[in-house]
């Protein structure tokens, strides 16, 4: 038999995501101050939330602990990231995804902390000194109390501050960058913050969720714009979360109808409007939904540890259809299981090579992966028991780092993949 040629091409970004917020450990923002506040409460009514998971039993004891509400620590990579960068280049990585936390940078209106400037320019220093890629986000849902404090991106007039953020992010560090994501999935943080109200700052309002996502665009085309005008060749993109979307029975209508207009508010509305002002589409897969009626309606297995059903393969007509409407380099920044027991995860793996490798010999330009994430990390509302990393951190034991046998197959596909030119 001829040899294994992979439709991966050699300068492909195979890589990992983390989030400043989810790992640094000792970050003061607005979600710090809210978890501070909630974490009894969280824990309280952990139960009534949670005992529908299939794994209710081993997540109980955390879940009903206010601690595991509360970033605190962290995976202390703020400390330990050369460690990390060690452990990522060992598993074959050549790209990262990473944070970079406003409310650390500004901790004050105006007041710029250098100490800080200059630690993240070490941390891409040192990504660089390992050959990794860096990809710089720039926001990933936290920002600095006193921005909050403001109504943050609920008034169009903050929207001076952040922009003064970027133009900071901009002088700093956009000379010794390629690649940079401005925002991480507006659809799910105004859906979270104010249309469910789960998340802060639970302003829940028809009204504010229309406006704050408008804002978020505003917000990007502005940051687009400075960016480029820093360094015109640097490749600019978001992270938007995009799912795909089927009719549970594809000849019904109601099904049908449902689907486009999900299709529309959830994938597209956003892209739409930015879509001139990105150099690729980059986005976070996660989600394969089936919709009855005006209801979503999954099959009940196979799901992870969160309970969400779990189709990887869903990655692959995703890729077409972003291809089809934007015609633009595609970026998966994120895409992973919680899965604490690692029994899914590689499986999970497996179908997602094969759907971007389908999806790359039907001519769709896919630049890079990301896997969501590196690390064991802090999952919003939910806390520290859903565990998404390719590596393990023991909290409990000096913050030991293992890497997870799924980890290993990544890294030899990974090897393989590109020596199979
Ligand atoms: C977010 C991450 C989160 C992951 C898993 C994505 O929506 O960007 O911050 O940890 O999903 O829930």
């Amino acid at each position: 038999m001829d040899k294994y040629k992979s439709e991966f091409p050699p300068n492909f970004f195979w890589g990992a995501s983390t989030a400043s917020h989810q790992v640094e450990g000792g970050t003061h923002n607005q979600w710090t101050e809210w978890e501070l506040m909630n974490a009894k409460e969280l824990a309280r009514t952990a139960h009534q939330r949670l005992d529908w998971l299939p794994g209710w039993r081993d997540v109980k004891p955390l879940a009903e602990n206010p601690e595991n509400y509360v970033s605190g620590r962290g995976v202390e990579h703020y400390k330990r990231y050369r460690e990390d960068f060690d452990i990522a280049k060992s598993l074959n990585l050549n790209s990262l995804r990473f944070g970079i936390e406003w409310s650390r940078l500004e901790p004050e209106e105006g007041i710029w902390d250098e100490k800080e400037v200059e630690h993240y320019r070490t941390y891409i220093a040192e990504l660089r000194a390992r050959g990794i890629e860096p990809f710089l986000n720039i926001w990933h849902w936290t920002v600095p109390v006193w921005f909050e404090q403001k109504g943050g991106f609920t008034k169009k007039r903050n929207l001076k501050y952040f922009w003064r953020f970027v133009q900071k992010v901009a002088d700093e560090y956009v000379e010794d960058l390629s690649y940079v994501i401005t925002l991480n999935e507006p659809n799910v943080y105004t859906a979270f913050s104010h249309s469910s109200g789960q998340w802060p700052p639970q302003n829940k309002s028809k009204l504010v969720t229309l406006t704050v996502y408008m804002n978020l665009v505003r917000a990007h085309k502005r940051a687009y714009k400075i960016l480029k005008a820093k360094k015109p060749s640097l490749m600019i993109g978001l992270a938007s979360q995009l799912a795909n979307i089927q009719a549970k029975r594809p000849h019904n209508v109601w099904d049908g109808l449902t689907t486009k207009i999900m299709r529309y508010a959830w994938n597209w509305w956003f892209l739409n409007r930015v879509r001139k002002y990105q150099d690729f589409v980059g986005f976070n897969y996660y989600f394969t939904d089936y919709y009855r009626h005006f209801k979503r309606d999954n099959p009940r297995v196979p799901v992870n540890d969160l309970g969400w059903y779990m189709e990887p393969e869903g990655l692959y007509p995703i890729l077409l259809r972003v291809w089809a409407h934007y015609k633009k380099p595609i970026i998966v920044t994120e895409n992973g299981v919680a899965d604490a027991e690692d029994q899914f995860r590689q499986w999970w793996l497996e179908e997602t090579v094969v759907a971007m490798e389908k999806a790359l010999s039907e001519g769709v330009q896919i630049r890079g992966y990301f896997h969501w994430s590196l690390l064991d990390n802090f999952e919003w509302a939910y806390g520290w028991w859903p565990k998404f990393g390719l590596v393990e951190v023991d909290r409990e034991h000096g913050m030991k780092r293992s890497v997870r046998k799924s980890a290993k197959w990544y890294a030899k596909y990974i090897k393989d993949a590109q020596n199979s030119k």
